[in-house]
């Protein structure tokens, strides 16, 4: 790890740092920043899970693929240029037992950006966000970030059982210390934003599939992430639950503007939510498309029945077919 210190362009982060990770196949330690981050539940491995956590991260000086949008505006595209929220250049990743998850890798995000990712399973989807996280170190090449304010959301909703939706949605906000008049503050309005009013009570078991993933979103939300990791959340919901969700966290992407990466099995999804969609080849993965997304935000969910919808999900799903 060569640790190279920097500013970062985001107004949210508390602060920055750290490394561009290069070479080293041992983990990186996720628990030695200054953020706490735990998502608190014991499934999901030692790390952050759905929250925040210290992520190393250095603001590159050069930005590419910071594409304007129709009806986007692309977060400050200036400095967006010159500070992208995520960078990996050149990454590989192969496991103590050999197998090789990911080949000479680009991918930039940009602040204000919404990309998600496609590609077979196996390609190396969930790897790539484990190394974004800091949950994980490249074997080659570097990852950049550009903020310790990471928020991380697994499929499963990883919430603490025996907590209200209260509880567990100011957890995160626990283990940073913040006070309690502030806490309370954050829970209550973040808990408003993802419609979960009136559940504040509920234990998890008392929730429906979407409302656990709303309370796991919250839980993140709470601390107000620049760039939040999203590993297939809504892959395990109905069609229409998965729809409605989508729609709101468009709405949060609106208010709150932090940098997506978002892994998806489905095609329109990652159309309907992005700014851009990339679509990873086969293991070892590599980036092999970055597809721009020329809809503007918000994004009515009459979009997903257009002409130029289906277009561009058609688009997608040629390459994610061609080897
Ligand atoms: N800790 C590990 N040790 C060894 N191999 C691993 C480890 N983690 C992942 N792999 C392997 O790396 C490859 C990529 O795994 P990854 O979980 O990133 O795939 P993915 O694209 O997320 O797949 P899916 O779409 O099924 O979730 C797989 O072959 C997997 O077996
Ligand atoms: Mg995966």
């Amino acid at each position: 790890m060569t640790p190279t210190d920097t500013t970062t362009g985001t107004s949210t982060d508390t602060s920055t740092g750290a490394a561009a990770s290069t070479g080293s196949d041992g983990p990186a330690d996720p628990g030695t920043g200054t953020r706490a981050g735990t998502g608190g539940d014991a499934s999901a491995g030692p790390g952050p899970s759905n929250g925040t956590h210290p992520s190393p991260g250095t603001a590159p000086t050069v930005g590419s693929g910071g594409e304007s949008v129709g009806g986007v505006e692309p977060a400050g595209d200036g400095a967006a240029r010159t500070a992208p929220a995520l960078r990996f250049t050149g990454v590989s990743k192969r496991f103590r037992d050999g197998t090789v998850a990911l080949v000479d890798t680009d991918l930039t995000v940009h602040p204000g950006e919404f990309v998600s990712i496609v590609g077979p399973s196996g390609c190396g989807k969930s790897t790539l966000l484990r190394l974004a996280s800091g949950l994980d170190a490249v074997t080659d090449g570097t990852m950049d970030v550009a903020s310790r304010n990471v928020g991380y959301v697994f499929q499963d909703a990883t919430l603490l059982p025996w907590r209200t939706v209260r509880a567990n949605v100011g957890l995160l906000a626990e283990l940073e210390h913040l006070s309690r008049a502030e806490r309370a503050r954050r829970v209550a309005e973040t808990i408003s934003l993802v419609g979960l009013d009136g559940f504040e009570r509920h234990l998890p078991h008392e929730l429906s599939g979407g409302m656990r993933m709303r309370a796991s979103l919250a839980r993140s939300l709470v601390l107000d992430p620049s760039i939040f990791l999203f590993d297939e959340p809504f892959g395990a919901l109905d069609e229409m639950t998965r729809e409605r969700l989508n729609d709101e966290l468009l709405r949060m992407f609106v208010l709150r503007r932090f940098a997506a990466l978002f892994i998806t099995h489905s095609v329109a999804e990652a159309v309907f939510l992005s700014t851009r969609v990339v679509v990873m080849s086969g293991r070892p993965g590599r980036v092999k498309a970055d597809v721009p997304v020329p809809f503007g935000y918000p994004r009515a969910p009459e979009l997903r029945y257009s002409p130029e919808f289906a277009a561009l999900c058609g688009q997608v799903s040629a390459h994610l077919r061609s080897e």
